[in-house]
């Protein structure tokens, strides 16, 4: 056997693929296709298209990614979005009233 050509012929890993999670968010339900590197604030902006958390320091510290899980105030941009598969995420949009009428943290005040 030719051990150069048996190292030649194995893939490259690059890490784990994507995986299928369901998250609720916005109590709807959203099945997805991720990998599980992907932050919480990641999945809700680019796969979900709710931008209304926002990234801003990415680390932790300004708050402006806020969202809850299950009723609790949450730091979205260094969590993991599988780990939400089970939970109840809320993000701003999902605090509008059933007529559309934003929230007035969502507005913005005067
Ligand atoms: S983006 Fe600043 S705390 Fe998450």
């Amino acid at each position: 056997m030719n051990v150069d050509t048996e190292v030649a012929a194995r893939p490259t890993v690059r890490g784990p693929s994507a995986g299928a999670v369901t998250l609720t968010v916005n109590h709807e339900p959203w099945p997805l296709r991720i990998e599980p590197r992907v932050s919480r604030l990641d999945a809700l902006r680019e796969h979900l298209g709710l931008t209304g958390s926002k990234k801003g320091c990415d680390q932790r510290t300004c708050g402006a990614c806020t969202v809850w899980v299950d009723g609790r105030r949450v730091l979205a941009c260094l969590t993991m979005a599988v780990a939400c598969e089970g939970r109840e995420v809320t993000t701003i949009e999902g605090l509008a009233a059933a007529d559309g009428e934003l929230h007035p943290d969502h507005r913005g005040r005067r």
